[in-house]
Parts: structure tokens; C-alpha cells; sequence
């Protein structure tokens, strides 16, 4: 009796010896495998981040290729010209702003900034624009005939 308790026993601690390697074994394999999601992820980031500029260059590109009939400032093209059009010819979405004189633009753009004429779209964009900025977008607009 006694010898098959202890042979018991002995089996007991072996197999939860056994159990034992088994289960860290699965934990490092599972740390494996999180390093390596997290390594694959590391790689598909810059990829995503070099498209997403290769995207905005070939914008740039085309809006530069783009037959402009005046030098517009970079300002202008990507704040007002996709809806002002390339020389503030107007669009679908918004009217024409060309022809316009420098008073007339800086008062236009300081009642949207300040909700004397309510405008969603043009409001939104003005909130961060400084007056300084402004002046200065108004007097290169008075240019565009
Ligand atoms: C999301 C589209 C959009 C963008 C971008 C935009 N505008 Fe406008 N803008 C409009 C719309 C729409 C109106 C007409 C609003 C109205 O009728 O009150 C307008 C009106 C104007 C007017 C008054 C025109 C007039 O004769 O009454 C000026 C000036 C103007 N925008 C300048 C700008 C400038 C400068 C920028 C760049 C900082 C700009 N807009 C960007 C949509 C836009």
C-alpha cells in the first residue's frame, strides 16, 4: 500500500510537472505570437502613412499641373480653391469671388468670421484664419479678374 501511494504521488508531480512545461510553453508561444502581430502592424504603418503622402503629392502635382491663370498662393489652394475654383471663378458649391474689390472681400470674410452672415461652410474655415491672413487672402483675391 505504501509503495503504490508514493508511486502515486511520484506520477501526481510528474504529470503536474508535465502540465506545467505544457502550459508556459503555450504562454510563450502566445508572446510570440503577439510580437509578432505587433511587429507586422509596425511594418504596415509607415506603408499606410507613405501612401497617404504619395496621394497628396500626386494631388499637389496635378494642382500644379493645372492650367492656372494666375500664381495663387498655397494658402488659397487648399483652403478656398476647391470651392472658389483654381482663380476664384467659381464653382458649383460656391460663387465666383473674382472681380471683386479688396474692401469688399475683407468685409465679406469678416461678417462670416464674426456671424453677421451666417454661413456654415465659409465660417468653419474662418474661425482659424487670423484677420492678418485674411487681409492678406482679400488682397491677393482682389487680383483675380
Ligand atoms: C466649403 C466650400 C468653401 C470654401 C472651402 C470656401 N468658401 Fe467662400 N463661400 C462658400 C459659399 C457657399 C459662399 C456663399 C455664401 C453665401 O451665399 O452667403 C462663399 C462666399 C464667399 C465670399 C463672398 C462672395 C460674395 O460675393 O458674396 C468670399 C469673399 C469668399 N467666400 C471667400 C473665400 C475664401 C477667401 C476662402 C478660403 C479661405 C473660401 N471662401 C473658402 C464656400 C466656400
Amino acid at each position: 500500500m505504501k509503495a503504490k501511494n508514493i508511486v502515486g504521488i511520484i506520477l501526481i508531480v510528474v504529470i503536474l510537472f508535465l502540465l506545467f512545461l505544457v502550459l508556459s510553453q503555450e504562454s510563450s508561444k502566445k508572446v510570440e505570437v503577439v510580437e509578432k502581430v505587433e511587429e507586422k502592424v509596425s511594418k504596415v504603418e509607415p506603408k499606410l502613412e507613405k501612401s497617404e503622402e504619395e496621394k497628396y503629392l500626386e494631388d499637389l502635382k496635378k494642382q500644379a499641373g493645372a492650367k492656372t491663370d494666375y500664381e495663387v498662393s498655397k494658402y488659397y489652394k487648399t483652403a478656398c480653391s476647391s470651392c472658389h475654383g483654381k482663380s476664384g471663378e467659381g464653382t458649383k458649391v460656391a460663387p465666383s469671388i473674382a472681380g471683386k474689390s479688396y474692401e469688399y472681400i475683407v468685409e465679406k470674410l469678416d461678417d462670416y468670421k464674426n456671424d453677421r452672415v451666417v454661413n456654415s461652410l465659409m465660417k468653419g474655415l474662418l474661425n482659424n484664419t487670423s484677420d492678418e491672413d485674411l487681409k492678406i487672402l482679400a488682397k491677393e483675391i482682389a487680383n483675380f479678374k
